[in-house]
């Protein structure tokens, strides 16, 4: 059975190469079955729900066994250089599969389709369809090009499409928890990042019809929904017409946090260059907003932030932080951070321990710095630092991070947390599990009284460096 539970992170390891399910309409089967899974970030995980919608209204069903499969799609990351070599080890695997059937369609889809275009075909023989992640919509007739013999590739990127008008089906879902994409794309070019090249130019979907998601997997019985975006601060839409209306981010989170009080909303991931008062505001302002924030540093020190071309300095990171510490108290943080980055003296990596000492973050994605291929760093500077070194200063900021976790957790021993029941725990299922506001996993005994997709108030009596333990005490 696979692991119900969908943590808001932005690369879960435990979800990696997950697979999705989901029934055809018994109208609509057309007696082929979908495999399709998924790597990388909750985008991309989100982007495979609106891959399964597209193909389950062409008749497919999907399943979660590929030597069953007609056609497998694996949905690929680009971050980092390790992200790609495990979708083509994962690739070799379908080999097999294609000998015994070999009508298979093998489909690439995503950052590293929209990164390596036609050249996939050439490096992988396996693979017969190459789709960006602008060109979903096209899949039916790309599958059917293959079906005629040939190979098939659509890469265009978009400034327009959100697949705002198509409603993802919830795959592997708990029915308490859901994504629920708000923008696509990125314009910040980060220099370490290849994101603005496989997901193209930003561009924000229309509130109305985020709004109406949201409130439909309300009435569907969700009660978690988590708004993703590059960059969700820079959100931002105008209508079109004679009165122009434009909605900021702050302005969608309200809208969608008064959908109902018991809809609780997060998102991900904020901008440190964007984040304004008046999200924090409007965080504050809303019992059912969670006081999480994910507001990645990337490097505690100005010289490098700035050949990072983050647009920002120390200076103003540490300005967010202390606006985020006075605006919403009680407010968990969580950061990614890279080593390593081109350059990087010992003296500056102390600048990134010394962030972590000041901000004490709840958790932190970290990495080494893995150079690719066209972005602006791999062009204009260096990977210059040692793997060793690279190594050593994650192994000591990892460390630290650990102590930092567990001194929050630790810190809410003896309080009383409210959390959302998403299902038995990993270990027993004579636990539940769920989040804290903070976004903390909770596990608790089992009652009768409550059930999952409920709320429940939870007296915190210990903690790891990654869970809180409790009982109910309503
Ligand atoms: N090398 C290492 N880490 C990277 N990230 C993005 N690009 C790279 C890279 N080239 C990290 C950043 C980003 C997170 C999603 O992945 O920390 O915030
Ligand atoms: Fe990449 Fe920077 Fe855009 Fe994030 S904000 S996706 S790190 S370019």
């Amino acid at each position: 059975m696979m692991d119900l539970l969908i943590p808001d992170k932005t690369h879960d390891e435990s979800r990696q190469g997950e697979a999705l399910m989901l029934k055809a309409e018994a109208a609509k089967n057309n007696g082929r079955k979908l495999y399709i899974e998924s790597y990388g970030c909750a985008m991309n995980f989100s982007d495979s729900e609106i891959v399964a919608s597209i193909l389950a209204e062409r008749g497919f069903e999907t399943t979660s066994d590929y030597s069953v499969a007609d056609v497998i799609f694996i949905n690929t990351c680009s971050i980092r250089e390790n992200a790609e070599q495990r979708v083509r080890n994962r690739l070799k695997e379908f080999t097999v599969a294609k000998v015994k059937n070999p009508g298979l369609v093998v489909g690439v889809l995503g950052c590293m389709a929209e990164r390596l275009k036609s050249k996939f075909l050439e490096e992988e023989k396996l693979v017969d369809v190459v789709v960006g992640p602008d060109a979903y919509r096209d899949l039916p007739n790309l599958i059917d090009q293959v079906d005629d013999g040939q190979k098939a590739v659509n890469v265009l990127l978009s400034r327009e499409e959100t697949y705002a008008d198509i409603s993802p089906v919830r795959l592997n879902s708990n029915g308490i928890n859901a994504f629920v994409s708000i923008m696509r794309g990125c314009d910040n070019m980060c220099s370490f990042c290849v994101v603005p090249f496989t997901r193209g130019r930003e561009r924000s979907r229309d509130p109305l019809s985020i709004v109406a998601e949201c409130r439909d997997l309300f009435d569907r019985g969700y009660r978690e929904v988590t708004l993703l975006g590059q960059n969700v601060d820079s959100y931002k839409y105008s209508t079109t017409g004679e009165e122009v209306i434009t909605t900021n981010f702050a302005n969608l989170l309200e809208m969608v946090a008064l959908i109902n009080p018991d809809l609780r909303v997060r998102f991900s991931t904020s901008h440190p260059k964007d984040i304004t008062d008046d999200v924090l505001y409007t965080i504050n302002k809303y019992d059912n907003i969670c006081n999480y924030i994910h507001l990645p540093v990337q490097s505690g020190n100005s010289r490098i932030l700035d050949l990072m071309n983050r647009t920002y300095d120390r200076e103003w990171y540490i300005n967010r932080i202390d606006a985020i510490r006075s605006i919403i108290p009680d407010c968990a943080i969580s950061t990614d951070v890279i080593t390593g980055f081109c350059s990087e003296t010992d003296d500056e990596h102390k600048d990134t321990v010394s962030m972590m000492d000041y901000v004490k973050y709840d958790f932190a994605y970290m990495f080494k710095y893995s150079e690719r291929p066209g972005t602006l760093a791999a062009k204009r500077y260096a990977d210059d630092i040692p793997e060793e070194v690279k190594q050593k200063r994650l192994t000591e900021i990892v460390a630290k991070q650990q102590e930092y976790s567990f001194y929050r957790m630790q810190a809410r021993i003896g309080r009383v947390e409210r959390v959302l029941i998403e299902g038995f725990s990993k270990k027993s299922d004579k636990d539940y599990c769920g989040r804290s506001d903070q976004n903390a996993m909770v596990i608790f005994p089992v009652g009768e009284n409550y059930k999952p997709g409920q709320y429940v108030n939870v007296l915190i009596e210990r903690s790891t460096t990654a869970t809180l333990i409790g009982k109910v005490v309503d």
